[in-house]
């Protein structure tokens, strides 16, 4: 195989994979925009049924991946999903001296390191930009555009489902189910949400931002998460009141003292003037602070055909100009991570009325060295389902789970209460 300094003609491109974004990738590179970038080869299951009139009648529709490695093909972009077997195919495809390009959190989360390791060996690039969200341009801003400082911290609202939920709910306090069912009619949503939801999408884009921004490995799986299925309407009126709205937070902060990463997605209250909050709908935004540069902001459209097809294709002109750029996840270290952040915590209680709950609760508290700042209850509510708000001095999470597991025993819950920490403006910066 030619290497791609030495390509003679435009840079030849198989798609593995032909859904949502292997369709929109196909459309550009059928214009003319790009005559560097040849589509030759369309692989997918059944690929009968996807084959489609406006690609061009020489392209190679297959089903067999190993046509797509037959010594005509300069880069595969592997868009099937999954980590099996899309993880073999970027491992056949290296081995055969073929470059990479892949929109695949979930691989290059859990295996970005060996494949990284497999991309140097076969001395071919393997690029993801497309897997952090989607059309914003942060792999690379992060290993070129700034990669002149040493990064600290990384924040970001990484899953565009969660955030149209939440400021759905917000901005028409409609119910987190009510949004889920609208989000799923409008495609914005998957039939079974969990993956967005509890945490797990935005977990793994998470990890790989903490290998490209903070050059560490994490277990994906050790990044704590939270699900914003409890959020309710109330928590927005209350995190009003506080002059926050909720966000779903991705963050990683590198302890320079222990050297750990401390990471955790979870929803969050933010200031509602800070660039977290300013992201609404399916937008995703990454803010990262350096030593030397302070805080950056990235942001734009974090998924859909088009806007991912974009990275995917901008990745493919990196290779075609022969600037593929550093390999894969060149992680200096794994590092141990810290579950642990220190912050102010927003905790509702849904409640069945009586006299002494307030004393109850400051009682666990306090034994979990835990300060009460104030008690919020806005009035109109029934006594048998009453809600009311507690906000605590910073503390550490551990600290309120603890606390949170005894009041959960206690029998005048309706619902189990909700925490979320209250990020200061130094977290979700202004
Ligand atoms: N959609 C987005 O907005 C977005 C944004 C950022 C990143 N991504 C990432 O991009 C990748 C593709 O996402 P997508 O939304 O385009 O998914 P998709 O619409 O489900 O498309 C996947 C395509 O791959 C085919 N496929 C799946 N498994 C296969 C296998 N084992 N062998 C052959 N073909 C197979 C599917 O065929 P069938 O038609 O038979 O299912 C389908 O055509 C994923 O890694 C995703 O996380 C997507």
């Amino acid at each position: 195989m030619m290497s791609t300094t030495e390509r003679v003609g435009p840079c030849r491109v198989a798609i593995a994979g032909f859904g949502t974004v292997g369709q929109a990738v196909a459309r550009i590179l059928s214009g003319d925009i790009h005559p560097s970038l040849q589509l030759t080869h369309i692989c997918n299951r059944q690929v009968n049924r996807k084959k489609v009139g406006w690609v061009a009648p020489e392209v190679v529709w297959t089903e067999a991946f190993d046509d797509v490695l037959d010594g005509s093909v300069d880069v595969v972009v592997e868009l099937i999903g999954g980590r099996s077997p899309a993880r073999d195919w970027i491992e056949q495809a290296l081995a055969a001296g073929v470059a990479v390009v892949t929109a695949n959190k979930q691989v290059i989360a859990h295996d970005g390191v060996s494949l990284g390791q497999a991309a140097r060996q076969a001395d071919r690039p393997l690029l993801f930009e497309a897997a952090v969200a989607g059309g914003v341009p942060i792999v690379r801003s992060l290993r070129e555009g700034i990669a002149g400082d040493r990064l600290y911290r990384i924040q970001g609202v990484l899953n565009g489902t969660c955030n149209y939920i939440l400021t759905r709910m917000e901005r028409e306090g409609v119910a987190y189910a009510d949004v889920l069912a609208e989000a799923q009619r409008l495609g914005y949503a998957e039939a079974d949400p969990t993956a967005d939801v509890d945490g797990f999408d935005a977990q793994a884009k998470l990890a790989i931002l903490i290998a490209v921004g903070l050059g560490c490995e994490v277990g994906v799986d050790d990044i704590p998460l939270g699900s914003i299925r409890p959020i309710s309407a109330i928590d927005f009126s209350y995190a009003k009141r506080l002059g926050c709205v909720i966000r779903q937070v991705a963050r990683a902060e590198l302890l320079p003292e222990s050297g750990q990463i401390r990471a955790a997605v979870q929803p969050a209250l933010v200031p509602d003037d800070s660039s977290l909050a300013r992201v609404e709908g399916t937008q995703n935004i990454v803010v990262v602070d350096g030593e030397f540069g302070g805080e950056t902001a990235f942001s734009g459209f974090g998924a859909g055909g088009e806007p991912t097809a974009v990275a995917v294709v901008s990745d493919l002109l990196a290779i075609a100009r022969g600037a593929p750029g550093r390999q894969a996840t060149d992680v200096q270290a794994r590092r141990p991570v810290a579950r642990e952040f220190d912050a102010p915590h927003y905790v509702r209680f849904m409640i069945r009325d009586r006299p002494g709950i307030i004393a109850a609760l400051a009682e666990v508290f306090s034994r979990h060295a835990i300060n009460v700042d104030a008690v919020w209850q806005e009035p109109g509510w029934a006594k048998t389902e009453l809600p009311f708000v507690m906000t605590l001095e910073s503390c550490g999470s551990a600290s309120v789970t603890a606390a949170l597991n005894e009041i959960g025993q206690f029998d005048f819950h309706v619902r189990p209460p909700l925490w979320l920490p209250i990020l200061s403006r130094g977290e979700a910066r202004a």
